[in-house]
C-alpha cells in the first residue's frame, strides 16, 4: 500500500496540529497508511518510536491545540549526508516514500534536497549492506508535498502561512490590553513583535490595533526618522490622544542595515517628548494559544490538499508547497517559492523597499 510520513518542523506554529489532522484522515480517507513523524526530522534520523503508524483517532481533539502535538526540532543532523542516510533507511525499513512536511522555508528546503539525494541514498545504504535491493527497487524515488508552518507570514507565493493569523490576533490582544494601562498613565508604549526578518506581523497588527508608528524590515526609515516618529506621537497628543503606541518588528533595521533596538526607540520618545515610555516585548506567547478560526479552517483545507498533492506528483513532477493566495489553495514550485523568499532581503540591501513590500505582500498588494 501507499505510506505517507508527515512531520511539522521548525518554530511550532498554531494550525500545525488542524493540519496535520488533515493529513491524517485525508490519507486514511483515500486508503492510504500515515505515520507520524515526531520531532520534525530528528524523528526520522532516531528511527524506532521516533515514527509511529496513525489511525483516524490519534489526531483527535488536537484541532483547537496551539503548538504542534507531534514536535518539531531544528535539526543539524538532517543537515549533514550521514543524517539524511539514516533518515532514508528508517522510512523505507517501513515503506515510506512520501512526505508530508510542515516547516519553514529552511524545513521546505531540506525536504527537496532529500528528494533530490534520495536515488543516491538509496544506491549508498544498498552498497553497505543497509537495505535489501528489492526494497530499494521498490522505492526509486521520494514524492513530496510542503506546507507553510511559521507565525512569520514570510513565504514569498503565499499570502498566508499556517500560524500567521492566529499571532496576529495574540499580537491586537495584547496592543488593546497595553493601551488601557497606556492611556491612563498617558505613556508611550514600544511593542516588539516577532516575524525573524518579515515585518508581516508588525504592519498588519498595527494597522489593526490603531498604532501611531511603525518600524518593518521592508521600508527601513530615512535618517531623522527619529523625528518624524516624535512628531506623529506629538500631534496624536495634542489631538487628546492619551495613548501612544509604536510597534517594531523584531527584524527592524536603519537603512545601512543596522538592527533598531525597542530600548533605543523607547529612549527616544522618552528624552524627546518628556514622557514616560515602556518597552514591551511580547516574545513566544505570540506563538502560544489556540489556532483562530481561519488558522483551523485554511490548514484543514491545506491538509487535504497536500494528501492530493503527495498522492499526484511523480519522480519527474517538481517539488510543491500548497500554499494559499486570493483565498484558494495553491501549487507553488518549492524551488522558486524558496528563491524568492531568499531573494528579499537582497532586494531590501538594494534599497528596492517597494519590491520587497509587494514581494512579502502577496496578491493582498499586488
Ligand atoms: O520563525 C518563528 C519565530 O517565532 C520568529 O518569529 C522568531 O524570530 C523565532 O522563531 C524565535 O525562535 P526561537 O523559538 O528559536 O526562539
Amino acid at each position: 500500500g501507499i505510506r505517507i510520513g508527515i512531520l511539522t518542523s521548525g518554530g511550532d506554529a498554531q494550525g500545525m496540529n488542524a493540519a496535520v489532522r488533515a493529513v491524517v484522515r485525508s490519507a486514511i480517507s483515500v486508503g492510504a497508511e500515515v505515520y507520524a513523524i515526531y520531532e520534525g526530522y530528528q524523528g526520522m534520523i532516531d528511527g524506532g518510536d521516533g515514527i509511529r503508524k496513525f489511525g483516524w483517532d490519534d489526531v483527535g481533539s488536537i484541532l483547537n491545540r496551539g503548538g504542534t502535538v507531534i514536535g518539531t526540532f531544528r535539526s543539524k543532523e538532517m543537515r549533514e549526508r550521514e543524517g539524511r542516510l539514516k533518515a532514508v533507511r528508517h522510512l523505507l525499513h517501513r515503506g515510506i516514500d512520501r512526505l508530508v512536511v510542515i516547516g519553514g522555508d529552511g524545513s521546505l528546503t531540506g525536504l527537496n534536497l532529500l528528494r533530490n539525494e534520495w536515488s543516491g541514498l538509496v544506491a549508498e545504504l544498498v552498497e553497505r549492506g543497509d537495505l535489501a535491493p528489492e526494497v530499494a527497487e521498490q522505492h526509486p524515488s521520494l514524492m513530496i508535498a510542503g506546507l507553510v508552518g511559521s507565525i512569520d507570514n514570510d513565504l514569498v507565493g503565499s499570502d498566508m502561512t499556517i500560524g500567521a493569523d492566529t499571532a496576529l490576533h495574540r499580537i491586537v490582544d495584547a496592543i488593546d490590553d497595553l493601551a488601557s494601562t497606556a492611556a491612563s498613565h498617558q505613556r508611550s508604549f514600544v511593542v516588539e513583535v516577532m516575524g525573524r526578518h518579515c515585518g508581516y506581523l508588525a504592519l498588519m497588527s498595527a494597522v489593526a490595533g490603531g498604532a501611531d508608528y511603525v518600524l518593518v524590515p521592508e521600508q527601513p526609515p530615512a535618517p531623522g526618522w527619529e523625528d518624524e516618529m516624535c512628531a506623529e506621537l506629538r500631534k496624536g497628543r495634542e489631538s487628546g490622544r492619551r495613548d501612544s503606541i509604536v510597534i517594531i518588528a523584531e527584524g527592524a533595521t536603519d537603512r545601512e542595515g543596522n538592527p533598531i533596538r525597542a530600548e533605543y526607540v523607547r529612549k527616544v520618545l522618552a528624552e524627546r517628548l518628556n514622557e514616560d515610555a515602556r518597552v514591551t516585548i511580547l516574545g513566544h506567547v505570540q506563538r502560544g494559544g489556540k489556532p483562530s478560526a481561519y488558522d483551523r479552517w485554511a490548514s484543514t483545507w491545506l491538509g487535504y490538499s497536500a494528501v492530493h498533492e503527495v498522492l499526484t506528483a511523480t519522480p519527474e513532477s517538481e517539488g510543491m508547497v500548497v500554499g494559499t493566495r486570493s483565498n484558494r489553495s495553491e501549487r507553488l514550485s518549492l524551488v522558486k517559492a524558496v528563491a524568492d523568499t531568499q531573494h528579499v532581503p537582497e532586494l531590501i540591501e538594494a534599497g528596492q523597499y517597494h519590491e520587497a513590500m509587494r514581494m512579502r505582500g502577496g496578491s493582498f498588494l499586488e
